[in-house]
Formats: C-alpha cells, sequence, structure tokens
C-alpha cells in the first residue's frame, strides 16, 4: 500500500491551478485522487473527469469539482494506475474493468502519468492477463476469436455473476503469456468483431512513476 501510495502522491504534486485533471481507477489512483482532494480543501483550482463510476464517485465524496465530457476539450493531465508497465512504456490496464473510460481518457489528455508499485513494473508484457473489453451480443464467438490468436480467454466474473464494466459490456481476460509485439496484438484484437477495446496501452504514457516499498520514488 505504501508503494502506491508515494507513487500516486508524488503524481498529485504535478497538478497546478486551473488544469483539468483526468482521475484514474484502481487502489493507486485512489490514492492520488485522495491527495487531490486534500489540495482542492487547501485552495487548488481544478476539475476533473473520472475514468470510472467508483473514482467519479470518491471525487463526488472528496468535494472535486467534476465535468461532463462534452464541457471538455483537452485534459491537461491524467494520473492512472496500471497492471503492468514495461521499459517501452507499453502497458497493461484493465484489471479494474475499466479500460476503455481510462483508454479515452487518456487520448484526451495532453499528459499521462502513470503510477505503479514496483511489482507491475516488467521487461515484457504478458504475466498479468490482457482484459479485452466485448459486447455482449455473440461474446461466446469472440471469445472463441480471441483464443484463435494464441490466449486463453476467461470471461470475468465478480460475486458469481458475469462482470459487467460501466460501458455494459463483458470482460474478457486473456492469457497470452509473454507478449512479444504490443503493437500488433492492439491492432488485431481490435480488428475483431465485437471487442470493444483492450487494455494494451501503447506508448501512451509521458512519465511512468514508480513506488517502492522502503517509500522511496523513481521514473521508469
Ligand atoms: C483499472 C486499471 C487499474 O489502473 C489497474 O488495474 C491497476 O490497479 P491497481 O492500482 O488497483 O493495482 O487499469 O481498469
Amino acid at each position: 500500500m505504501e508503494a502506491k501510495k508515494v507513487a500516486a502522491e508524488k503524481a498529485a504534486d504535478f497538478i497546478q491551478d486551473g488544469m483539468i485533471v483526468g482521475l484514474g481507477t484502481g487502489s493507486t489512483a485512489y490514492w492520488a485522487i485522495q491527495r487531490i482532494g486534500a489540495r482542492v480543501r487547501e485552495g487548488l483550482k481544478i476539475k476533473a473527469i473520472a475514468t470510472s463510476q467508483a473514482s467519479e464517485e470518491l471525487a463526488r465524496e472528496l468535494g472535486i469539482q467534476q465535468l461532463p465530457f462534452a464541457e471538455i476539450e483537452t485534459i491537461d493531465l491524467t494520473i492512472d494506475g496500471a497492471d503492468e508497465a514495461d521499459p517501452a512504456f507499453h502497458l497493461i490496464k484493465g484489471g479494474g474493468g475499466a479500460l476503455l473510460r481510462e483508454k479515452i481518457v487518456a487520448a484526451a489528455s495532453k499528459k499521462l502519468i502513470i503510477v505503479v508499485d514496483e511489482s507491475k513494473v516488467v521487461d515484457k508484457l504478458g504475466r498479468f492477463p490482457l482484459p479485452v473489453e466485448v459486447v455482449p451480443f455473440g461474446h461466446e464467438m469472440t471469445l472463441r476469436k480471441l483464443e484463435q490468436l494464441g490466449c486463453k480467454p476467461v470471461l470475468r466474473t465478480a460475486e458469481g455473476k458475469t462482470f459487467v464494466t460501466d460501458n455494459g459490456n463483458y470482460i474478457a481476460d486473456c492469457h497470452f503469456g509473454r507478449i512479444d509485439d504490443p503493437e500488433q496484438l492492439h491492432t488485431v484484437i481490435n480488428l475483431i468483431p465485437g471487442t470493444v477495446d483492450n487494455g494494451l496501452f501503447i506508448q501512451m504514457a509521458d512519465h511512468i512513476i514508480v513506488g517502492y516499498h522502503d517509500g522511496s520514488v523513481r521514473e521508469l
């Protein structure tokens, strides 16, 4: 927890008055949102857009002013977590099921800061199963097509039921093992009809801030 917290708090200190800020999702982004809430209470003036209903709710509780996407042209800075990050700045995201909104917000951001603890840094992506968001209609077929790409897709469940994203879709967690060409895999997955998007973020991060269990923080 400490490693996630120190990385997230460091990133939250990059935020300046007047910025429009993207709020990530997950247990590391949680600490960034908490720190932003504290800074807002100290007088920081920002507006935010959240990447999930959970983060939106947390920001509301902390008194962080939020904007609908319709009122936003660009986002100055987004802080989000990741499930894996490699030295080429490719990421796997979506462990929390928010990958689609996270990618939309990241793509609209001038800067994306990723905050992770040291366990998330890998030489090659793929130890963490790649989340793929699929529409419910025909998802059995979509999963079979994903399997043909060489993975073992598992339909995500929560509390014994199929997990449903904030967008009303399902998640297939795809166990590929080591991913040698993330860019190509990203493209071929998204070509499968029924796939909405996948959790590969190809060089979208501007900074990756890594927190360590001794409380230190370094950039990847
Ligand atoms: C949610 C995400 C999260 O950023 C990712 O799963 C990391 O989560 P955590 O900070 O809890 O380890 O992509 O969709």
